[in-house]
C-alpha cells in the first residue's frame, strides 16, 4: 500500500467514524436478494443452462431477480445483433487482435487461433459495423439505465419515444418472443425475457471491455479498499460496519434498483455522498421521477468522494459497483 492509499484509506475511515455520528433519518432499503458470483473467467458458449429468475409482470419491464450474465448475452448477442453492430470482442482478445492481425499465421496466440475459427474477427464482412454506437466507447451508456435498454430492444421503443430495429430491420418493431438464444448447440426462440437482459449487460460490458483487459480488476481494487467496510465484498450492503448505520448501506444486488439507475447518477452520488440538498436537473432527466423517490436516499453516512478519490477513481468505483450486478468476463 502506497502512502497516496493509506491516507486515502486514513481518510476514509475518518469519514466512516464521522458518518456513524451524523444523524440519520430515512427508510432502510436492503433487499437480500440471492447473489449468484461469477466463478469463471472464460467464456460461457451454451446460455441459459441456469435461468435466471424474473419478476412476473402483467405490464412493464420484468426484472432480473438474479444476476444477468453478459457472458451468456454473447452468443445471444452474437446470433441476432452483430449483423447490424459487428462483432465485439472480450477485452483479451481485442489485445491479442490488436497486436496479431498482421502477423502470419503461425504466429498467432490461441486466443486469436480461436476467435478466427469461430468466425468473429473483426474484419469479417458478414459482422462489420454498420451502425453506432460503438459499444467500446466510454460514454454511450452513461445516461441510459439497463432497465430502459431493456425495454428498447424487448419492444423496439424505449420511454423516450427512441425507436430501435427489430429481426426484419423495421423500427420499432421489439425483439420479444423472436430473440434466438443458444441451447446446447442449438439455435432456438425463447421469449425468455433474461435473454435480454444478457445481452443488454453484454453490450453494456463491452464498453469496459473496450478501455482495456484491467479495466474490471482496477474497479474491483478500488471499490474493495473503499466500499467494502460497509456496502460488502459482494454488494450486498452487509459490510463489517452495516449494522451501525441507519439507513444501511445501499445493496448493490437490488437488481431491480440499479437496473432503474445510470451510471451518470451513481457517480454524482458516489462523488456528493449522503449529505447533498437537491439532485442536478441533467442527473434527474436520466432516471425515472419513481426511481428517484424509491431508491434515493439524503442524509445518509455515506461518504462523499469527491476530495478523497480522484475523478478516474470515482469512475472505476462505478464501474465497481455495476459490475456487482452482472456476470462478466
Ligand atoms: C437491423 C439492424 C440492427 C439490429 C439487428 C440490431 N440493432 Fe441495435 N441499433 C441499430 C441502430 C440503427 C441503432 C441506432 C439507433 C439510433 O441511434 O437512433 C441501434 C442502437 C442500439 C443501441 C443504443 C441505444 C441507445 O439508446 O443509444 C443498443 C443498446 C442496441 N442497438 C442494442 C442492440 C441489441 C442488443 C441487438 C440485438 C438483440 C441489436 N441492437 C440489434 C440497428 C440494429
Ligand atoms: C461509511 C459507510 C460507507 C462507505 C465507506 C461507502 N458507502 Fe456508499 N452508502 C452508504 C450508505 C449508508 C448509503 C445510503 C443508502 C441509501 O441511500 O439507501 C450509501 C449509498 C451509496 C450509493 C447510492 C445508491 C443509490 O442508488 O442511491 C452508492 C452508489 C454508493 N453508496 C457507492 C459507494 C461507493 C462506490 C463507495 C466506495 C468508494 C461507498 N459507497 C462507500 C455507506 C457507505
Amino acid at each position: 500500500m502506497g502512502p497516496k492509499s493509506m491516507k486515502s484509506k486514513l481518510t476514509s475511515i475518518l469519514m466512516i467514524l464521522l458518518g456513524t455520528f451524523v444523524l440519520t433519518f430515512s427508510v432502510a432499503c436492503s433487499e437480500g436478494l440471492g447473489t449468484q458470483e461469477a466463478s469463471s473467467a472464460s467464456l460461457v458458449k451454451a446460455s441459459a443452462d441456469a435461468p435466471v429468475e424474473i419478476e412476473s409482470v402483467t405490464s412493464g419491464i420484468p426484472y432480473p431477480l438474479g444476476k444477468p450474465s453478459a457472458l451468456k448475452g454473447r452468443s445471444v448477442y452474437q446470433a441476432n445483433c452483430a449483423s447490424c453492430h459487428g462483432t465485439y470482442l472480450t477485452a483479451v482478445e481485442k489485445l491479442n487482435w490488436e497486436a496479431q492481425k498482421n502477423l502470419p499465421q503461425d504466429q498467432w496466440s490461441e486466443v486469436t487461433k480461436q476467435l478466427v475459427s469461430e468466425d468473429r474477427q473483426p474484419n469479417n464482412p458478414l459482422w462489420d459495423r454498420k451502425v453506432n454506437p460503438d459499444f467500446y466507447s466510454p460514454d454511450w451508456r452513461f445516461e441510459k439505465t439497463p432497465g430502459e435498454l431493456f425495454r428498447l430492444i424487448e419492444t423496439g421503443k424505449d420511454r423516450f419515444g427512441k425507436m430501435h430495429p427489430g429481426p426484419s430491420g423495421v423500427m420499432g418493431e421489439g425483439w420479444k418472443n423472436v430473440l434466438k438464444d443458444v441451447r446446447g448447440t442449438q439455435l432456438v426462440t425463447t421469449g425468455d425475457p433474461i435473454a435480454i437482459w444478457n445481452v443488454v449487460f453484454y453490450v453494456w460490458s463491452r464498453s469496459i471491455a473496450g478501455a482495456s483487459p484491467t479495466r474490471f480488476s482496477e474497479a474491483w481494487n478500488v471499490y474493495s479498499q473503499n466500499c467494502n467496510v460497509c456496502h460488502g465484498t459482494l454488494g450486498k450492503g452487509d459490510g463489517p460496519l452495516h449494522k451501525s448505520l441507519q439507513p444501511l448501506p445501499f445493496n448493490f444486488q437490488n437488481y431491480k434498483a440499479m437496473a432503474e439507475t445510470t451510471d451518470s447518477f451513481l457517480y454524482w452520488r458516489i462523488s456528493e455522498g449522503g449529505t447533498w440538498t437537491s439532485i442536478p436537473q441533467s442527473i434527474q432527466r436520466t432516471m425515472t421521477p419513481e426511481a428517484l423517490k424509491l431508491y434515493v436516499h439524503q442524509w445518509s453516512s455515506m461518504p462523499a468522494w469527491k476530495g478523497i478519490l480522484t475523478e478516474q477513481q470515482r469512475w472505476l468505483s462505478v464501474d465497481g459497483v455495476r459490475s456487482r450486478t452482472y456476470e462478466h468476463e
